[in-house]
């Protein structure tokens, strides 16, 4: 083989190099699917797991006089580690694009109250700032996450309000930007 001969093998075989990296598949999104609507995962991920975090401190009165109410067993701080690991879970559930609002449209609950289609709207006009709000709601979950590994009754506490922070900021910019006195959500009557 002459250097002429094996030069232009060289080019060949380089160019064939280049035709299968140009046909490699380009790296793709992964398939997630959003089939869990917004409102169902606020009303069935979302909110429960708050609620543990929620109900874990505080003070409950009774007939002998007011009790202070905090995590004291393993079984108390392993659920509130579960629901510190479901929200921050939950959280990048909201960063998923394209998910429905609900699949039963409301209407506005009242002035300053968005209905459905506008809540859907507006998420999808103003995405960024949906995702640095829900970025809100895992920066308290994380930190709740390692507040029950510490198993620190204070900052649990203290979280606790950032926590309702987190949920709070979304929902003034989303939901009901000019009402003063928010809705409770609906919940089920306590057994
Ligand atoms: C990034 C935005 C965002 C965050 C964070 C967020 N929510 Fe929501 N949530 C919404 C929007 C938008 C609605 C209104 C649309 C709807 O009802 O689904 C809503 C509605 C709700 C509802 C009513 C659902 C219904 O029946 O219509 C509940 C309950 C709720 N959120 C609880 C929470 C709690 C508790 C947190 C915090 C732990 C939270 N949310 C954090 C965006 C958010």
């Amino acid at each position: 083989m002459t250097m002429r001969e094996l030069t232009t093998r060289r080019a060949a075989a380089l160019v064939a190099l280049a035709l299968l990296a140009a046909c490699q598949p380009t790296p793709e999104a992964p398939p997630y699917a959003a089939q869990v609507t917004l409102q169902d995962a606020m009303n069935h991920i979302i909110d429960p797991e708050a609620d543990v975090i929620w109900h874990a401190t505080g003070t409950i009165a009774t007939k002998e006089g007011v009790i202070e109410n905090y995590p004291r067993t393993d079984e108390d701080w392993e659920a509130q580690r579960r629901a510190a690991l479901r929200l921050l879970e939950a959280s990048n559930m909201l960063l998923i694009p394209d998910r429905k609002v609900t699949d039963t449209p409301f209407a506005s609950a009242g002035p300053g109250v968005y209905s459905s289609a506008e809540v859907q709207r507006q998420i999808d006009s103003n995405r960024a700032t949906f995702n640095a709000l829900a970025l809100n709601l895992r920066d308290a979950s994380q930190q709740l996450l390692k507040a029950s590994d510490r198993r620190d009754v204070e900052s649990l506490m203290k979280l606790g309000d950032h926590l309702d922070h987190a949920c709070e900021g979304c929902h003034k910019t989303f939901w009901y930007p000019a009402e003063k006195f928010p809705p409770l959500p609906a919940r089920p009557p306590s057994p």
